[in-house]
């Protein structure tokens, strides 16, 4: 990413572009264009809203955290008539409710969902929710930014209608980019949609990659390292990915509870890309400063109702079983400062017996 930025209307920069967003295909696990936008997550969400809803369309939003609330909030600025599927935070979606409201509510121009709800470490029930969502002509749009390239998610093969990702999570990437990919019947409502936009357009987005460029000027530096992360991705392969983040998961969960320590999600329900701990009864906040000024070490605290609640650990991406062993540690010591009740070293303990048992599984075949 340090390299000299090319022009972007290059020859060289084209071909790169061309081939990175075609290997992009394998990520999201699909044959249609996969767009690059420059903006962060949310321009993804906001573009496709901005792509599929006109005013007065019915949009169903499920919501369970905070992230399923900031794609109510976006579909109300572009004027849904906005209904609700709600799950309490922790919990996960009822895919029986969503077709309970479908049935209710034929008119349902589009369903939005949120894949990991990155607020609460809760991993939504996609593939249940699709099948449930197929059955009317309502389009299924999915939040993927915190597990697209972390967990399965077959575009393709679940009749996924818009997915949407963004570069600083599972893509290992500094923030700046969002990705799209859009389904045939997602096209066609994309070309119908009467309501206004430009920058979002996608449209554009399509036409150009097929030229293999971008309707505006590239973020040339994140593409480079985007080129990159796919050679790291595709040495790994997918499955070894998924079952790396699993593993992640389940060191991480097994450290929590031997620390007798609350999780906020069953183990069912948990996203393999982030772990939320809660709700505590000592002093979340200073736990996490702790941790931050004496090793450099950031944990997230909870959002709107949940600040100082709960903490979540992030281990989606670039992390490895040696990341979470020195992070586990590391929080030992934190819990052990701030008057939780740990005994030293019994979370770490339990950390590594997973993945020892785990390798064993690997090796034994
Ligand atoms: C599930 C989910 N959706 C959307 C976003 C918003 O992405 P951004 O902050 O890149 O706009 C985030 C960011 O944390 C997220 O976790």
């Amino acid at each position: 990413m340090n390299r000299p930025i090319t022009g972007h209307r290059s020859g060289d920069f084209s071909r790169l572009f061309a081939e990175t967003a075609e290997r992009l295909k394998l990520v999201f696990q699909t044959r249609q264009d996969v767009l690059i936008l420059a903006g962060s997550g949310t321009a993804g969400l906001e573009a496709a809203v901005a792509n599929v809803v006109s005013p007065g369309d019915k949009a169903l939003v499920l919501c369970g955290g905070n992230f399923g609330e900031r794609f109510v909030k976006i579909c109300q600025a572009y004027g849904a008539n906005v209904l609700q599927v709600e799950a309490k935070w922790g919990e996960e979606i009822d895919p029986e409710l969503v077709a309970a409201t479908l049935a209710e509510h034929p008119d349902v121009k589009a369903v939005f969902a949120t894949h990991c709800e990155t607020s609460t470490g809760v991993l939504h029930p996609i593939q249940q929710i699709a099948r449930r969502v197929q059955q009317t002509d309502a389009l299924l749009i999915v939040d993927a930014v915190s597990s697209l390239g972390a967990v399965d998610l077959p575009m393709d093969d679940w009749g996924l209608d818009i997915v949407v990702t963004g570069s600083q999570k599972a893509l290992m990437l500094p923030p700046g980019l969002t990705f799209l990919a859009v389904s045939d019947k997602a096209w066609a409502a994309v070309e119908s949609n009467q309501a206004p936009r430009f920058y979002f357009d996608l449209r554009a987005y399509r036409k150009q990659v097929r030229a293999n460029t971008t309707p505006y000027t590239p973020a040339v530096s994140l593409i480079y390292g985007l080129a990159e992360v796919l050679t790291m991705i595709e040495a790994e392969g997918l499955s070894n990915i998924f079952n790396r983040h699993l593993l992640l998961q389940k060191m991480t969960r097994s450290a929590i509870k031997a620390l007798e320590l609350p999780l906020f999600t069953t183990d069912e329900a948990a996203s393999p890309t982030v772990t939320s701990v809660g709700i505590c009864d000592f002093d979340v906040e200073k736990l996490r400063k702790a941790l931050r000024t004496e090793f450099n070490l950031a944990v997230a605290g909870g959002q709107q109702h949940l600040k100082g609640q709960i903490f979540r650990i992030g281990h989606m991406g670039y992390c490895s079983p040696a990341d979470v062993l020195q992070t586990l540690t590391l929080l030992e010591i934190g819990l052990f400062q701030a008057g939780a009740p740990v005994v030293l070293g019994r979370g770490v303990r339990a950390a590594q017996e997973v993945f020892l048992t785990q390798k064993e599984v690997v090796s034994h075949g």
